[in-house]
């Protein structure tokens, strides 16, 4: 080919819209599709809260010109107390809002490591932190997360991925795709080993509020105050605002008083001139505002993870560990099968079920998994979860 692509933007992948693909076929066929693939509320049943258009909209004037680079003030103060509100200690020159939580990864990962060196991630893990991998020419180095002990970290197996050349540690908490939100103790022994070995926590936290049993979330800079960490979080998940495009990174004081990595992102972000302006109003009314909108939704979130649980785990030859939160699950498939990415192409073009494979997401050698998303009514996931359990008594008897 005489004008191709560089290795790098072609090395690329993002599995989870790869399946968007197939899907558009198969529904170009006539079939019914029942979207259990994505990660985004709004496009199901859920409305973002009304006074965050209400902020949008009064600021239309303010909102058209470009923004100060790493966001406006107001936005920014909102951010840095409610992080303080939360036990870390921060401040708004050491907070940064982007074009989503997606932008700024890009930007911590860039920042983090040079090329050849190392960043450990979470397998399975969100895809989006590969990618930057891929591209920055990083090394990622996959933890499990233990199936068996609720999707948490296997602790030890960091320990034994850590090489001179290891520079971060990426935990995503609560996590996409498993749903575990993570124990105070297991987040205690990984700043345990980041301290030992020297190396940056980046704590993904987008879901944190999206909690579906009693435990608590621990914000890992909480913990971590002798320690550099990068939180990262949005209005996407937590405030069912993903077309806002608004996300935000902080660093603790410790990152901010011992490093210059802050600086590098903030840097990074002048690059790019700003954020989208007029939804970055949004950001102080999410977080000081009416919270009732939350309960609300994640009744039906609740609702919608337990029936899919119970559902799923009457199939024979699928397993679901219960999903503490987020609207995601991983369920396991415990049949003969050579690859999930198979199983899930197979099953979306004879029944119409869209559910993202496993191999997506990365997972433990020799097992096979894919995610669902429990955000349609409980009446269209359980069509969907009698149409796997149809596929998989005619296929795998
Ligand atoms: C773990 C995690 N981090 C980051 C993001 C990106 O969020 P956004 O760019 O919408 O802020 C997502 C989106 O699905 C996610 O699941």
């Amino acid at each position: 080919m005489k004008f191709r692509s560089s290795k790098r933007a072609a090395a690329v992948q993002y599995p989870i819209r790869d399946i968007v693909v197939e899907a558009k076929k198969v529904a170009a066929q006539g079939k019914k599709i029942y979207y259990l693939n994505i990660g985004d509320p709004l496009a199901y049943d859920f409305r973002t809260p009304r006074h965050l258009w209400d902020a949008v909209n009064a600021h239309q004037k303010e909102g058209e010109c470009y923004s100060p680079s790493e966001g406006i003030p107001e936005a920014r103060e909102a951010i840095a107390a409610d992080y303080r509100k939360k036990g870390i200690e921060t401040e708004a020159k050491n907070v940064m809002i982007g074009n989503g939580l997606s932008e700024l990864i890009w930007f911590a990962m860039g920042a983090v490591a040079d090329p050849g060196e190392s960043v450990l991630l979470p397998r399975p893990t969100y895809p989006l932190y590969v990618s930057a991998c891929d591209y920055l020419y990083i090394k990622p180095a996959f933890y499990n997360l233990a199936e068996e002990n609720n999707w948490e970290p296997d602790v030890e197996g960091i320990r034994r991925k850590i090489t001179e050349r290891t520079k971060a540690i990426s935990i995503v908490n609560p996590n996409n795709p498993c749903g575990s939100n993570y124990s105070r103790q297991t987040l205690e022994e990984i700043a345990g080993i980041a301290n030992e070995h020297d190396l940056v926590i980046l704590a993904d936290e987008i879901y944190d509020m999206q909690l579906l049993k009693k435990k608590k979330h621990t914000q890992m800079a909480s913990l971590a105050k002798d320690l550099p960490v990068l939180s990262m979080n949005g209005l996407s998940k937590n405030f069912f605002a993903t077309g806002f495009r608004v996300g935000w990174i902080a660093a603790n004081k410790f990152l901010a008083e011992n490093s210059d990595l802050m600086d590098s992102i903030l840097r990074l972000g002048r690059a790019r001139l700003c954020s989208v302006h007029p939804f970055q109003y949004a950001v102080k009314p999410a977080l000081e505002g009416p919270m009732d909108f939350l309960e609300e939704n994640l009744k039906k979130i609740r609702e919608r993870q337990e029936f899919s649980h119970k559902r799923l785990n009457e199939i024979e030859g699928i397993s679901c560990v219960e999903p503490e939160a987020s609207f995601y699950a991983f369920p396991k498939i415990e049949l003969k099968i050579r690859s999930d990415k198979e199983f899930v192409m197979e099953l979306l073009r004879e029944t119409g079920v869209c559910v993202v494979f496993g191999e997506g997401f990365g997972q433990k050698d020799g097992t096979h998994h894919f995610r669902i998303v429990a955000l349609p009514s409980v009446e269209i996931l359980g069509e969907a979860f009698d149409q796997l359990e149809g596929f998989i008594k005619k296929h795998y008897k």
